[in-house]
């Protein structure tokens, strides 16, 4: 049932390429040059007179969300917040019944973020779900909704199932903007192209396995790691952090690269091991300058470049190349090898994978 993989964690990293594009199937239609999501598309008003969407989710999924956050405010021009659920639900939020509020659950069951939706429902906001669990207690309790596509995912922590809630929260992103004239016409059909390309690229981003596995051996015994980002990819930092927390038990954090000189840089020297998504976009020189600062202060250096990058290359003492893509799309391409590496951490350190300690797949106690 593993499919000839040592955990199903593996397994369902490897099934990304196939299950981002099950999630755009019919969704994506380059041809046609639209985007079809019945659930948006049936509500599409609620949407564009939106003052503002609000997204709740707790861990993985809200990350997703800050990916979404980022993509959604850039391609339709709609204020975004995101919050995690536990904390909206308690404490008296202010809900708008013009709010469009998007709740994002892998298992659909997590009871914070169902505690959440309820809230908002009741005053009087549009609730649009994205579940992966067709038919789970958060798919019905909102008013509409968009399917992940990831099949099963049975590995506790969360992979498959935040590559695809940001391949959905991209199709929404597009649709919006495409309905509000907020990206011009030629952005949108390169975006659509670029998004159908993503699963080969993903594919490509999955042969950062062997180097991955090297990196792992060199540093299983770390008791620290730091993993940074900007733009796009800070939620991937915080993402990366996660994942090597839950399933390795390393001490691990996620933080916008700008923000380490505000703190986290006192913990620089040599056996800290800092992780830095520096694609070869957007924030690139200034990612390439935090990591000149980690460098003269001893920190070992893991970057994620895109491939064909010399400039971090020099500076670094490993590089994990993905290939090239868009700014915006790059997060289902970095997040790829920070899953390998927490994966091969947490297997060299003995740990085991599938059902880390404490944790379980769905929380439905608060
Ligand atoms: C992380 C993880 C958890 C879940 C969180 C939300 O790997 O598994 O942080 O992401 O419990 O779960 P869902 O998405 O089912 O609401």
């Amino acid at each position: 049932e593993k499919g000839g993989y040592d955990h199903f964690m593996l397994k369902e990293i490897y099934e990304q390429p196939s299950v981002i594009k099950d999630t755009y199937r019919g969704r994506l239609l380059v041809n046609d040059g639209i985007i079809k999501m019945s659930g948006v598309d049936d509500n599409l008003e609620k949407f564009l007179n939106a003052k503002r969407i609000l997204i709740v989710a707790c861990g993985t999924s809200w990350h997703a969300g800050l990916v979404a956050e980022y993509i959604i405010e850039e391609f339709s021009r709609i204020p975004v917040e995101v919050e995690y659920a536990s904390e909206f639900r308690y404490r008296n939020p202010i809900i708008n019944k013009d709010d469009v509020v998007i709740a994002i659950s892998q298992s659909g069951e997590t009871a914070d973020t169902l505690a959440a939706i309820k809230l908002a429902k009741e005053n009087g906001a549009f609730v649009f779900g994205v579940c992966n669990v067709v038919g789970s207690s958060i798919s019905r309790e909102t008013h509409a909704g968009a399917y992940t596509h990831a099949g099963p995912e049975i590995g506790v922590a969360s992979t498959k199932a935040f590559t695809t809630q940001i391949t959905i929260l991209t199709l929404i992103a597009l649709r919006l903007a495409k309905a509000k004239g907020t990206m011009s016409n030629s952005d949108y059909q390169r975006y659509l192209l670029e998004l159908e390309l993503i699963p080969e690229k993903v594919q490509e981003a999955l042969l950062t396995n062997d180097v991955t596995k090297q990196i792992a051996e060199i540093y299983k015994d770390a008791t620290n790691c730091l993993y940074l980002g900007r733009g796009y990819n800070f939620p991937v930092a915080l993402e990366g952090a996660l994942k090597l927390k839950e399933i390795s038990y390393i001490h691990a954090e996620g933080y916008p690269a700008a923000e380490m000189k505000h703190g986290p840089i006192a913990l620089i020297d040599e056996h800290m091991p800092v992780i830095v998504i520096a694609p070869n976009k957007g924030h690139y020189d200034k990612v390439v300058s935090n990591i000149q600062e980690i460098k003269s202060r001893s920190g070992k250096i893991i970057a994620v470049v895109t491939k064909g990058d010399t400039q971090v290359k020099e500076l670094a003492d490993h590089v994990i190349e993905i290939p090239e893509a868009t700014e915006a799309l790059t997060p289902l391409l970095t997040t790829i090898p920070l899953q390998l590496l927490s994966y091969h951490i947490a297997v060299l350190r003995g740990c085991n994978v599938d059902q880390p300690r404490n944790l379980a797949k769905s929380v439905t106690v608060e």
